[in-house]
């Protein structure tokens, strides 16, 4: 079976890209990471993806006069590189309704967070504001509003009494490094579909599929 041609867009140090990456060099893996797109051209990311022999290319967003024009180079970019699944891991740019819709269903983010929960930026210090005693990591399908859409996978990670922001996102980051895979490995298998904007697995709700203790995925 041909492998789902994936692009990864980032903006920064690239750690969730390399999981995808890790994942993808698995022989039995469904998907191939054909393409690193960056809109900054310093991205640590960047470095990463040359060494595990992956193109990649800066669109720096800066060179265009507005988002519209930006965007329009990214989708030309992907469709030249037949690209069939983009995964934006932090890519730090908002993106307009057009570009969301041209790429509807064949476009997934990881937001540190369960959401709908704590959507935006400054996660974890909110979460530690807010007492709560779970956050976590959650993959999704994109729609145009901010951090939303339907939810592939998830996973939950405890608050520690003494945390600090620092230390949740590190323990979170684990988690987000075991889903974006396994959401990946979903996908490319064919066991997602998007019904009524919620993501069934399989062909059922699969809570246990959707809801993963870190620990309890290789
Ligand atoms: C991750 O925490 C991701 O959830 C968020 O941005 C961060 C990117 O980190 N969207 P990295 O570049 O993948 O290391």
């Amino acid at each position: 079976m041909a492998k789902l041609k994936t692009a990864v867009l980032i903006s920064g140090r690239g750690s969730n890209m390399q999981a995808l990456i890790d994942y993808c060099a698995a022989p039995n893996a469904t998907a191939e990471i054909a393409l690193v797109l960056s809109n900054i051209s310093d991205a640590a990311g960047l470095d990463r993806a040359a060494e595990a022999n992956i193109p990649s290319i800066t669109i720096d967003h800066k060179q265009y006069a507005d988002r519209a024009s930006f965007e329009a180079a990214v989708t030309q970019t992907l469709e030249d590189h037949d690209i069939q699944l983009v995964c934006l891991a932090g890519f730090m740019r908002l993106l307009t309704n057009t570009f969301v819709d041209h790429w509807r269903d064949r476009l997934i983010n990881i937001h540190p967070s369960l959401l709908p929960a704590f959507k935006g930026l400054d996660t974890h210090e909110r979460v530690l504001a807010e007492g709560v005693r779970f956050t976590g990591c959650t993959v999704h399908y994109v729609r145009s509003e901010m951090d939303a859409g339907p939810i592939i996978v998830q996973a939950a990670v405890p608050v520690l009494p003494d945390d600090d922001p620092e230390s949740l996102a590190m323990r979170v980051l684990v988690a987000e490094h075991r889903c974006y895979p396994y959401a990946l490995s979903l996908i490319a298998g064919g066991k997602t579909q998007v019904i009524n904007e919620k993501v069934v697995i399989d062909g059922a709700q699969a809570p246990g599929a959707t809801f993963l203790n870190p620990t309890d995925v290789a």
